[in-house]
């Protein structure tokens, strides 16, 4: 079945290593296109989108393989700009290919990208910029083909930060005519990530790190070696496990300079943690109130993407709370979930408030996305009695094994 089984209400006692994230990995492999040779990624999860673009790169003409957890992409020979709708559709990172085909090969047609349950995901703002570096796009109603004769660095003051068009306006300004700017460019890991992995590779990018970027086009950029971070937001959901559930873990390679503003609200919650040179060590179970709720935010802020994993620590603290989500529009798919298994949450516009008290019970709950699946699982980890989170599939999105860490970790789950 594609579901998974946890028999609920035991701490957890254990390690497990953080794979690589997801969230890096993609932009970093779109950007293989704007090499000519053989890329090296070392760290890329085995996951589901990360499948899902390396079959886009295939479609594309790379030669893709996996050897030892290490990924070779050989760009030297595009033969498409056309990609298999069924993996643009189900994947909404596939934008990412925008900026890096049309800085190669000047053209690209595709069907737009899947939204999903947490928001529209417009493209807006991406075609928007993408206009102002010489593109031109003509849209119909299943998606669009964008052409330029040559992409031209441009000053992008842009109207909000957006993690994705940051991507696409680095990937189509490293190697532009002229100089581009972003502003405000999103400051995530994983973007500067993508700016290490291109500054290796020939690129010239100031202002790494901060919300402006200034992007001076070259002509070529040369295959590189290349290490992919851990990924923070699965770090902080077992982290999130750990407050819901209890008992003494260690997260080996969690990125904790990435994760500031995790490990400080968990500590809130009155758990105890430790920064090692490999690694976060976590002890205790959440108990304490936020007093003044959480909100997310673009980075440094609090994740987007922790969000209903944090829900979840409300929910099994015994304490009120609110959380408040101002990324996404829809991002409280949960809220029946945790309900059905006895949690107290009333959603009013964009925040989320939670009464503590109600002791979870297992039942039968539904994945309906990435993260919201995941937070299910840490729910029921903490829950009395057998539970089953259906729709598995959207957590392998994400999670290279959910399962196998979790057990590591000292949870008693399998698959269903
Ligand atoms: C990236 O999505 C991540 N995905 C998301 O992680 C993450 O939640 C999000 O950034 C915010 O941190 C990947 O990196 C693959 P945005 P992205 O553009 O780039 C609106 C996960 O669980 N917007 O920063 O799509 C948009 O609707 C995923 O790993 C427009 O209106 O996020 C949203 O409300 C979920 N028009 C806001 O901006 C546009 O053209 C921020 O989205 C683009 C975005």
């Amino acid at each position: 079945m594609d579901a998974v089984r946890i028999y609920g209400g035991k701490s957890l006692f254990g390690q497990t290593r953080i794979q690589g994230s997801k969230n890096a990995s993609l932009p970093i492999l779109a950007a293989t296109l704007l090499t000519d040779g053989i890329c090296e990624i070392e760290n890329c999860p085995d996951i589901a989108d990360v499948y899902h673009m390396l079959r886009l790169l295939r479609s594309l003409g790379c030669q893709v393989n996996r050897e030892e957890g290490v990924i070779r992409v050989d760009t030297t020979r595009l033969s498409e700009c056309d990609m298999p709708a069924d993996s643009v559709g189900v994947m909404r990172s596939s934008i990412m290919l925008l900026g890096a085909l049309l800085a190669r090969t000047g053209e690209v047609s595709m069907e737009y990208p899947g939204g999903c349950v947490i928001g529209k995901r417009p493209i807006d703002l991406h075609l928007y910029a993408l206009r102002r570096m010489g593109v031109v796009i003509e849209e119909d109603e299943a998606g669009f083909c964008a052409a330029t004769a040559g992409l031209t660095g441009a000053v992008q003051e842009l109207p909000f930060v957006s993690v994705g068009v940051t991507e696409n306006l680095i990937l189509a300004a490293v190697l532009a005519k002229g100089k581009t700017v972003i502003h405000p460019a999103a400051r995530e890991p994983e973007i500067q990530a993508l700016c290490e992995f291109l500054i290796c590779a020939g690129g010239k990018i100031e202002g790494v790190g901060t919300d402006r970027l200034v992007i001076e086009g070259v002509k070529r950029l040369h295959p590189v070696r290349f290490r992919v971070p851990a990924d923070r937001i699965v770090a902080g959901t077992y982290l999130a496990a750990c407050l819901c559930a209890g008992g003494r873990i260690f997260l080996r390679d969690a990125p904790c300079a990435h994760m500031e503003s995790v490990i400080a609200c968990a500590e809130r919650f009155g758990v105890r943690t430790e920064r090692e040179t490999n690694g976060l060590l976590v002890e205790g179970r959440a108990d304490r109130k936020l007093p003044d709720g959480l909100v997310t935010a673009v980075y440094p802020g609090f994740p987007t993407d922790l969000q209903s994993l944090f829900m979840v620590v409300m929910a099994c603290s015994g304490q009120d709370g609110w959380i408040e989500e101002k990324v996404f529009e829809n991002r409280f798919r949960i809220v029946p979930e945790l309900i059905k298994m006895g949690a107290c949450i009333q959603v009013a516009g964009t925040r989320a408030y939670i009464h503590g008290g109600n002791p979870l019970h297992n039942t039968i709950v539904e994945a309906q996305e990435l993260r919201g699946g995941a937070a299910l699982v840490v729910a029921a980890l903490a829950a009395e009695g057998t539970g089953i989170v259906t729709n598995r599939h959207y957590i392998d999105r994400g999670y290279e094994d959910i399962t196998l860490s979790l057990r590591e970790l000292g949870a008693a789950i399998e698959l269903a």
